[in-house]
């Protein structure tokens, strides 16, 4: 399977088996590393990394995995580059196809990283737009893996503020096969479109995508709980939303009522107490979430060895 040279922005852009070649790498390559064994597929090759945002995780584990590979990658914000200064986002992605391997983008509006991979001549990869985050659900599913065996047929529950993570989720685990319910209350609900395009996938791969208003309903029979942030890099936080959100919180009450060996994540950062109990994020138990974060570096590693 060939797929060099296309940018990883949206999961939808990307068959099954085409995730699944991903996700197969990114296990290989975690395990070379933990043995020690050499693996600098990518030397010589460097990759620019556009924050447009605050990163820890995203940041960290792009450099590093490139690191591991033999490669190079350049820290850029916009406060220190001509993208701070209006050059267009068209012009910035023809120069740096001249320079680099790969182009990594955190954005705010989703056409930003879209942009980038029209006018880019190498392969981009999404780090989060306000749309989608496509890399993180990559490291989810194989930390679902991980600690499950498998995917399909497994039912995860995504419960809290409908965003960028739940409509990756509403794709990539509904493109493997799993069964996905969207826990949140009226008024923060994904869009009609994403719901649309869920639709049309679960159907394709036979399985189930449902939303619901009610954090119990949503986690019945649920092998994986998740949950993120009420308020999402740039949102305003408001009284309201908090409100409308603290019954959606994942605490020990609501995952008694999941099956009785879920798993419990949060992309992180999380905030504790919020929309996730430190009482269950530190339960070894049920919480995945520190794992999660590790399988950020395999699962990029594993995209770039294949797209790059
Ligand atoms: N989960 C995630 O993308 O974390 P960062 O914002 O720290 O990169
Ligand atoms: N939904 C969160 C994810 C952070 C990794 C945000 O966009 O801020």
């Amino acid at each position: 399977m060939d797929f060099k040279g296309r940018s990883f922005v949206d999961l939808s852009d990307f068959s099954r088996d085409e995730l699944r070649a991903m996700l197969d790498k990114a296990h290989e390559l975690k395990r070379k590393q933990k043995n020690g064994e050499p693996h600098e597929i990518l030397k010589g090759k460097s990759l620019a990394m556009i924050f447009m945002k605050s990163s820890t995780r995203t940041r960290v584990s792009f450099e590093v995995g490139m690191t591991q590979l033999g490669g190079h990658a350049l820290y850029l914000q916009p406060s220190g580059t001509q993208l701070g200064r209006g050059e267009t986002i068209a012009d910035t992605a023809m120069v740096l196809s001249r320079y680099c391997d790969v182009i990594m983008a955190r954005v705010f509006g989703h056409d930003e990283v879209t942009g980038l991979a029209e006018h880019a001549t190498v392969p981009v990869i999404n780090g989060l737009s306000d749309y989608n985050h496509p890399c993180q659900i990559m490291a989810d599913m194989m930390t679902i893996e991980e600690h499950k065996g498998k995917l399909e047929g497994f039912k995860i529950a995504y419960v809290g503020d409908s965003n960028n993570v739940s409509n990756s989720i509403m794709q990539g685990c509904t493109i493997m096969r799993m069964d996905v319910t969207i826990g949140s209350p009226k008024g923060y609900t994904p869009t009609e479109d994403i719901i649309k395009k869920a639709d049309v996938l679960s159907k394709t791969h036979n399985t189930t995508v449902e939303v619901v208003n009610d954090p119990t309903e949503a986690v019945k029979g649920a092998d994986v709980i998740y949950t993120d942030t009420f308020f999402s890099m740039g949102q305003e936080k408001s009284k309201e939303k908090e409100d409308a959100l603290m019954p959606f919180q994942v605490n020990r009450s609501l995952v008694g009522k999941a099956n009785k060996d879920v798993i419990v994540m949060h992309c992180l950062p999380a905030h504790r107490d919020e929309e996730l109990t430190s009482d269950i994020m530190d339960d070894s138990k049920y919480s995945v979430v520190f794992d999660q974060a590790e399988n950020r570096l395999h699962a990029q590693k594993g995209i770039m060895a294949l797209i790059v």
